[in-house]
This record gives C-alpha cells, sequence and structure tokens, in this order.
C-alpha cells in the first residue's frame, strides 16, 4: 500500500518526504483553505510549490472547486495544466459523473472523490477514473463500517480487469492504515499526525533508552 499525504501544508508535507515513504499527496477546498488558500491561483502557487517537494512520479490531486458540469469540465482542463503530477479530483455526484465522463476522455487522470457506495465507485471505473477515495471516517461518523466499503471496492473490482486504484481517505487514526493495508487498499492518503503516529511506539521508546543506557554505562567517559 502506498502512502501519500493529504494536506496542502507545506512544512507538513515537507517532513512528511523527508521520511522517505511519501510518494504522493492529496488535497481539497477544505484543507487548502485551512493553508489561506481561497483562489485558483493561490491553489495553483501552492500545488506547484509541493511538487518541487515530492520525489519524481509522486501525483498531487487538486480538487475542483466547481459545482456544474461544465464548469467542472473547464476547471479539470486547466489544473491539468498546472503540471504533468496533478490529479484532478472531480465528487461522486451527477455534475462530478458528466465531467469524469468527459474528462477521462481526453486522457486528464482522475481522482473520484467522496465516494461512499460500491456503486459510485463502478461508475467511476467504468469511467476509466485513476483513483477512486472512499472516505472511510466520514462513514464512521454516520455510525457506518467505513473499512467494509473500502474492503468490497477491493472484492468487487478484483472480479474485473479494473485499473482504477482504491485510495483510502478520510483516515483519522493509524488502525485506518492497518485496516486499509489489510483488505488491499492500494494507497492511504494520511494527515500528517497519523503519519507521525504510524512511526511511534511506546516499546520502541523505552528500548531505546534503555540501549543508550547501557551502552553509556560502560563507554569511556566523554570529556
Ligand atoms: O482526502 C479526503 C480527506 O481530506 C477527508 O478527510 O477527515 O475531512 O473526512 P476528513
Amino acid at each position: 500500500m502506498r502512502l501519500f499525504l493529504d494536506t496542502a501544508n507545506i512544512g507538513e508535507i515537507e517532513q512528511g518526504v523527508r521520511l522517505g515513504v511519501i510518494s504522493g499527496v492529496t488535497t481539497n477546498p477544505s484543507l487548502a483553505a485551512k493553508e489561506g488558500i481561497g483562489d485558483l491561483g493561490s491553489y495553483k502557487n501552492a500545488i506547484l510549490q509541493i511538487v518541487e517537494i515530492l520525489p519524481e512520479n509522486s501525483s498531487i490531486s487538486v480538487e475542483v472547486t466547481a459545482q456544474d458540469s461544465q464548469e467542472m469540465i473547464n476547471q479539470s482542463r486547466e489544473i491539468a495544466t498546472w503540471h504533468p503530477s496533478v490529479i484532478v479530483k472531480l465528487p461522486s455526484t451527477i455534475d462530478g459523473f458528466h465531467a469524469m465522463a468527459v474528462i477521462t476522455q481526453e486522457g486528464i487522470p482522475i481522482n473520484q472523490t467522496l465516494c461512499f457506495s460500491v456503486n459510485q465507485a463502478l461508475l467511476g471505473a467504468q469511467l476509466g477514473v485513476t483513483y477512486v477515495s472512499p472516505f472511510l471516517g466520514r462513514l464512521d461518523d454516520e455510525g457506518h463500517q467505513g473499512m467494509d466499503l473500502v474492503a468490497d471496492l477491493v472484492s468487487t473490482f478484483r472480479n474485473y480487469p479494473i485499473e482504477t486504484q482504491i485510495l483510502a481517505a478520510s483516515i483519522r487514526h493509524p488502525l485506518h492504515c492497518v485496516q486499509a493495508a489489510k483488505v488491499g487498499a492500494h494507497i492511504a492518503s494520511v494527515p500528517f499526525k497519523v503519519l507521525m503516529q504510524m512511526t511511534h511506539h511506546p516499546l520502541t521508546d523505552a528500548g531505546n533508552a534503555i540501549f543508550n543506557r547501557d551502552w553509556d554505562k560502560v563507554s569511556p567517559v566523554k570529556a
């Protein structure tokens, strides 16, 4: 399972990339707004900055902000010109599917976002989207088992030669990552906080402290 960072924060992306495990970034209008980005021009500048930080062959998902299909198509075309690493995020709405139908035909890679059902994912897969993003945390919020959707997508897609990759999104904690990997998601896009939590185990810290203490006991006294 590949790991993406779900953030538009440059500092977080820099730190995540230093770990060497990040091969993409996902953004959305809420994450952009959190960084003070409120127009397409600033969004583009931030994306171009992020692309410079990411390793080669990474992808960066950028969401359209338009609501009707023709505007989504126009925006998708515009966003796709920003950089070859850009994947355009379109929502799983009727307008979103109309836009996907046109945009995928133009060879522009799509991340189908706000996916909450197998049926929505089947539509996107028919249209040839590159990624589909089931929002598992938001399903959990509504009293469902969000991970069941990820597992259902994995098992359903396995019945067919579908190339769409399943990107577990709306990840809220490290257990989500473990479970997404176990059910076979291709990618998990994690908030920076969760990436940091993935590095951590109290027994590692305790063991490391003991190793250092024992070593220091017999090491020559440092000047
Ligand atoms: O990539 C989608 C993600 O940003 C949504 O996460 O926590 O707002 O549901 P959340």
